[in-house]
């Protein structure tokens, strides 16, 4: 393969992902455009018109000072249905968490892990205690709001945190659960339910709790827009809570914390909801079929997502480090290992929801280096042909066999239960 990636981005960056640009700046070659699986991101909004428009008024946006975050919050409230008393924006939901740590978070905070790092970074990083709630992987990494909430308890932590859907596994807990969970622990300094990623959500039809946030004495729902949006450059998010936190939030916020790019881009949003809506429907699909099609691959134990991101677990013996390195150098192929995510280890791999083109360049890649052989076909079709040459008659048959027993013990699998494949570690 004719592109090469600088693979010591990834070993000068803690084992996190490096940032696109400088893998970008870092690649050479005829495929100098690396397809992306590490951040998810959502790959079909903004449509093409919309880029074009910003594109057309780039000069002037970035000539000019942005309105007033007060101004943009108002738009993407009238938008979005919410009571601007209600929420504060943020330059992406980092900002946010921030200052959340730094206004609410006093002594201690629980947190499922795995999960996002800057749920376990920032409060670690200003001293406080994180009592870190192990979810467990031979239940899916599904959260048991019960067994959580006898955690806090037992620990005496402040303030509660969730993910929902969960980052790295996209395990979601239903909004009715999520209420339980706050009618539970209205006692505590607060409880966070970070849903960065619930605009993927596709299990029931309004899963958010941020009308219970407005309503609440102590709840903060937390909202990305980079990755629903799919502009992580651009660097905006919110929150919804009471009038009170969220004005607490907005008044320590610096002034022009959100850039005339939100600010453009915000303004646009209402004209397109329902290119929006469409986007969101198209990756739900996306991520169904990518999930149908890594579950098929021999070994590869696949967990039910409801992000726009899929979490892998690789065959016992195959170090994600390796695979990792392999994809980029040879197929051009970005992906997230999970080793330095706490609770997870290097065989986890993190896999952002990407079209159907994509995906078959990640199989393809997958394919030969966990078995060897060219996959440059759509995993579904690695099931025997006669006419695939590539595929020699003794593993076509090792497959057919592998490829019944799967089907055989998935029709025994309850369907939130992650997939396990012959060959995978189901522990
Ligand atoms: C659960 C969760 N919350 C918040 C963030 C931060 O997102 P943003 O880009 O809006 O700062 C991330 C980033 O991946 C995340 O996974």
């Amino acid at each position: 393969m004719s592109e090469s990636v600088d693979l010591t981005l990834w070993r000068n960056n803690g084992a996190r992902s490096p940032a696109y640009a400088a893998l970008k700046r870092g690649t050479s070659g005829d495929r100098a455009r690396p397809v992306d699986f590490c951040v998810p991101s959502n790959p079909y909004f903004p449509t093409p018109e919309m880029f074009d428009r910003l594109q057309r008024n780039l000069a002037e946006t970035l000539k000019h000072y942005p309105g007033d975050a007060d101004t943009i919050a108002e738009e993407m409230c009238a938008v979005f249905g919410l009571n601007p008393a209600t929420v504060a924006m943020g330059n992406g939901s980092t900002e946010l968490i921030t200052w959340i740590d730094h206004l609410m978070i006093r002594e201690s905070m629980a947190v499922p892990v795995p999960t996002s790092g800057r749920w376990t970074d920032q409060p670690l990083g200003t001293g406080k205690r994180v009592d870190m709630y192990p979810l467990q992987e031979s239940q899916g990494f599904r959260l048991d709001i019960d067994a959580y909430l006898r955690f806090v308890r037992d620990r005496r932590s402040r303030v509660a945190v969730i993910c929902n859907p969960n980052n790295p596994d996209g395990g979601y807990l239903a909004r009715h659960e999520v209420i339980r969970m706050l009618d539970a622990l209205t006692d505590l300094d607060l409880v966070v339910v970070d849903e960065s990623f619930i605009d993927f959500v596709d299990a029931e039809s309004e899963p958010s709790v941020a009308d219970q946030a407005a309503i609440r004495p102590n709840v903060i729902v937390l909202k990305s827009l980079g990755k629903n949006i799919g502009l992580h450059g651009v660097r905006f998010g919110y929150l919804v809570a009471n009038p009170a936190i969220a004005g607490r939030i907005r008044r320590a916020l610096p002034k022009w914390n959100l850039n005339s790019m939100a600010e453009a881009v915000v303004f646009m949003l209402k004209e397109h909801m329902e290119e929006y809506h469409h986007s969101l429907r198209m990756l739900a699909h996306d991520r169904t079929t990518m999930t149908r099609q890594l579950s098929s691959l021999p070994g590869l134990t696949v967990f039910p997502s409801q992000g726009n991101f899929v979490l892998v677990k690789l065959p016992a013996g195959k170090d994600g480090v390796e695979l990792r390195d392999y994809l980029a150098a040879e197929h051009g192929v970005l992906v997230r290992e999970c080793g330095s995510k706490l609770g997870t280890t290097s065989r986890f791999l993190r896999l952002a929801v990407r079209p159907h083109a994509d995906v078959q360049r990640l199989l393809a890649g997958l394919y030969s280096y966990l078995y060897g052989a060219p996959g440059d076909r759509d995993a579904d079709v690695l099931a025997p042909r006669a006419a695939d040459a590539s595929i020699t008659a003794g593993a076509r048959g090792r497959h057919r066999r592998r490829r019944a027993s799967e089907l055989r013990a998935r029709r025994h699998a309850r369907p939130d239960q992650p997939v396990h494949h012959l060959g995978g570690d189901t522990a």
